[in-house]
């Protein structure tokens, strides 16, 4: 790599740490935020009496409660996602779904719909609720691993 090159990444490091920063600051910060540990298998009771089930299957737990939507409607939650969902953005998929739509939304739905078609529970899920539920589905998640050598690994580089 040459020193030009080197200044391009550097320059393109430089953003990327600055763009995932820089919500982190003003008074709307999630800075301090933090939640005590919650129960999963409280939160597996939550998931199954909200009803989460009728729209969702949990990767790795096929004896929950089958879901009452229509197959091509079915989210399942966890799995092997290229990226692995926060606690930060679990919440947010929970009490503010339409904030970020799921990348698991099928695609010809997602790119007309802007609002979630998930209800809002947040004015029956309790804080504890929510932290089990979290605490719950979290773990169900699992970073997938790229079959190929990233290019910048290449050797000599
Ligand atoms: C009527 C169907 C429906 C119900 C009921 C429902 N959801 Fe969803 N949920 C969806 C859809 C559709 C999406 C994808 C769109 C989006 O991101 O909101 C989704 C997305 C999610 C995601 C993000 C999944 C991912 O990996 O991107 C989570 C977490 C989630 N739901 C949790 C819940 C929980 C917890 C409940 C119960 C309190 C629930 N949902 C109830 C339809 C539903």
């Amino acid at each position: 790599m040459n020193a030009t090159m080197r200044r391009v990444m550097g320059l393109g490091l430089g953003i990327v740490a600055l763009l995932a920063t820089g919500c982190d600051r003003g008074p709307k910060s999630m800075r301090g935020f933090v939640l005590p540990e919650g129960s999963a298998q409280r939160g597996e009771q939550v998931f199954v009496a909200m009803k989460c089930t009728a729209c969702h299957r949990v990767d790795g737990l096929p004896a929950l409660p089958a879901p009452t939507a229509a197959a091509d409607r079915v989210v399942v939650i966890g799995g092997e996602v290229a990226r692995v969902k926060t606690y930060g953005q679990l919440l947010t998929a929970i009490v503010h779904p339409s904030f970020e739509l799921s990348p698991k939304m099928p695609r010809e739905r997602a790119e007309k719909a802007t609002v979630s078609p998930m209800p809002s529970v947040n004015d029956k899920l309790t804080v504890m609720h929510l932290i089990d539920l979290v605490t719950f589905l979290q773990p169900h998640y699992r970073k997938l691993e790229p079959l190929y050598e990233p290019y910048y690994s290449a050797p000599g580089m």
